[in-house]
């Protein structure tokens, strides 16, 4: 008989032991409601009579606060509907029979409008009838706040220094919420994420996460998304990185074959920078630049044919408001347009290469072959005209008579090897190798450089000087010329360089 309200059991109890006859009457609630902040919640209540059927004498709404009771709204048959002062405004009796003039008690569901944090509480349906006593229950109500979504840059501007030093670059708040809203990232950029939450005095929660990476160039206009969810309610808002990077340099423009008179020549400086490039700056790393040069903004232009003057390390400094960063270019110049090397170019060079190869062994091997011969015949007393004569005449003397010499010349494979390598339209005669005594089809002065010619004048040792052939950028392979038996040794400095890629 008492199953009806757990509650008050023990009040209840000894009523019910007083009327045991009465039976069945019980206070039907939700079992819990819910509403946001400002909305509209209904509160219900209905009193399930018994047969025969009790008679009610009030019904009270209350409010549990700190374990004490409040009243909220009081209906009572002969007196009519009451709501207390602080809900006047936002409570009613949502049952039109409640407020009628002979109401009807058994539905007291009453309207909770414009709801507030401080609405949250424990709500106490009690019926009080007769003669069965108090029969009540409860409901809790949650007010739940939807927090607001803010997402931002962590500040306005974001520098990519060389510290490298992880920092927050976009924070996600999500304010004020109750229960408070969980926070997710969605990025390509790696990062780490740093997530507080703070209680507000309202009670409500406010969560912020903050996104912590490098500031890079390569973060530059990535975009972080912020996804919020809500009790099932998701949000996404997103932003784009805008990192300032000092400028990133390169020099476009020289392609390694500059020769010349080669016209429009020119040098650009490429900048990857945020913000843009305010200020392109040109020098070359040792002197001051051609006066023929033209600056126009980050291109550098020679007017006129290219002459060896331009040669050396250009420079551009690239500046804008993070800082200044440079790009360099070795500019060399030579003096033909390199030939454009196929495949088959190349194939054909290595064939000949080789060919000239296996031909000098032949030669040498034969050479060898005969002088041992001419040697016997000699030791034998056997002198045979001119052929015996270069060998036995390893003097100065001998050497003079050039024509003669070159006739018997032993190493006349190595003259061909050097044609072979050597006399290309690239090759100028003044770098014939240094035979001495000149020989009729080589120039008479091997050395026509300021080293081994007086200068005759500023303007033609500059030339000559211009002409030697050691192009800043290339290696050099050093070309021997071989040592002729009979022959003097190369006089000093009778080395030659040669670019590696021309000689090889
Ligand atoms: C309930 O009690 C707490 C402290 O225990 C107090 O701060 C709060 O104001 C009380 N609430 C009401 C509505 O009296
Ligand atoms: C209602 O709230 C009170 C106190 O917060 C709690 O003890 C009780 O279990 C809740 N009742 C229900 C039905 O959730
Ligand atoms: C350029 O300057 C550097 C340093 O001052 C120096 O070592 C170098 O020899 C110079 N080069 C030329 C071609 O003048």
């Amino acid at each position: 008989m008492c199953v009806w309200h757990w509650r008050k059991c023990s009040c209840v109890f000894m009523f019910c032991v007083s009327s045991a006859e009465i039976t069945g009457q019980r206070v039907e609630m939700d079992d819990g409601k819910s509403g946001y902040v400002g909305s509209k919640v209904d509160l219900r209540c209905r009193f399930i009579n018994s047969s025969p059927p009790v008679k009610i004498s009030q019904v009270t709404w209350q409010k549990l606060v700190n374990g004490s009771k409040q009243n909220v709204a009081i209906a009572n048959p002969s007196l009519g509907v009451s709501v207390a002062p602080p809900y006047r405004d936002r409570v009613s009796f949502k049952n039109a029979a409640v407020r009628r003039r002979t109401p009807t008690l058994e539905d007291t569901t009453i309207s909770f409008s414009s709801l507030r944090l401080s609405d949250e509480a424990t709500y106490i349906c009690e019926y009080t009838t007769f003669p069965a006593g108090n029969r009540e229950n409860t409901v809790n109500l949650t007010v739940y706040v939807r927090p607001t979504t803010q997402m931002s840059l962590s500040s306005p501007t974001l520098v990519a220094r060389s510290s490298n030093l992880k920092t927050p670059v976009a924070t996600c708040i999500s304010a004020n919420g109750k229960p408070p809203g969980t926070i997710r990232w969605e990025t390509r950029v790696p990062g780490e994420v740093t997530t507080r939450e703070y209680k507000n005095s309202d009670g409500t929660i406010t969560v912020q996460s903050d996104y912590i990476l490098v500031p890079s160039k390569e973060t530059h206009k990535e975009t972080l998304t912020c996804v919020t969810t809500y009790n099932e309610e998701v949000y996404t808002d997103s932003v784009t990185l805008d990192i300032q990077y000092e400028p990133d340099v390169t020099v476009d423009g020289f392609d390694g074959n500059w020769y010349l008179n080669k016209e429009n020549a020119q040098l650009s400086c490429q900048a990857d920078a945020n913000p843009a490039v305010s200020l392109y700056q040109w020098r070359l790393v040792n002197g001051s630049l051609p006066t023929y040069a033209e600056i126009r903004d980050n291109v550098l232009m020679f007017k006129g044919p290219v002459t060896y003057d331009l040669q050396g390390t250009y420079v551009c400094d690239a500046t804008n408001s993070i800082g200044t960063r440079s790009g360099s270019v070795e500019v060399s110049i030579i003096e033909k347009p390199l030939p454009q090397i196929a495949t088959g170019d190349v194939i054909s060079v290595i064939a000949l290469l080789l060919a000239a190869g296996v031909l000098l062994g032949i030669t040498v091997t034969v050479l060898v072959l005969k002088i041992r011969s001419k040697k016997d015949n000699s030791s034998a007393g056997s002198p045979s005209g001119k052929m015996a004569q270069p060998i036995r005449k390893r003097t100065g003397d001998d050497i003079q008579h050039s024509g003669r010499f070159y006739e018997e010349l032993p190493n006349t494979a190595d003259y061909v090897s050097y044609r072979l390598a050597c006399n290309k339209d690239d090759y100028p005669e003044p770098y014939s190798p240094p035979i001495n005594p000149p020989l009729t089809f080589l120039p008479q002065h091997p050395y026509p450089s300021s080293q081994t010619m007086p200068s005759t004048g500023n303007n033609s040792t500059n030339t000559l000087s211009k002409n030697t052939f050691a192009p800043p950028s290339h290696t050099t392979a050093t070309f021997k010329y071989p040592s002729v038996p009979g022959l003097a040794p190369p006089p000093p400095g009778g080395t030659y360089t040669f670019p590696k890629e021309q000689y090889v």
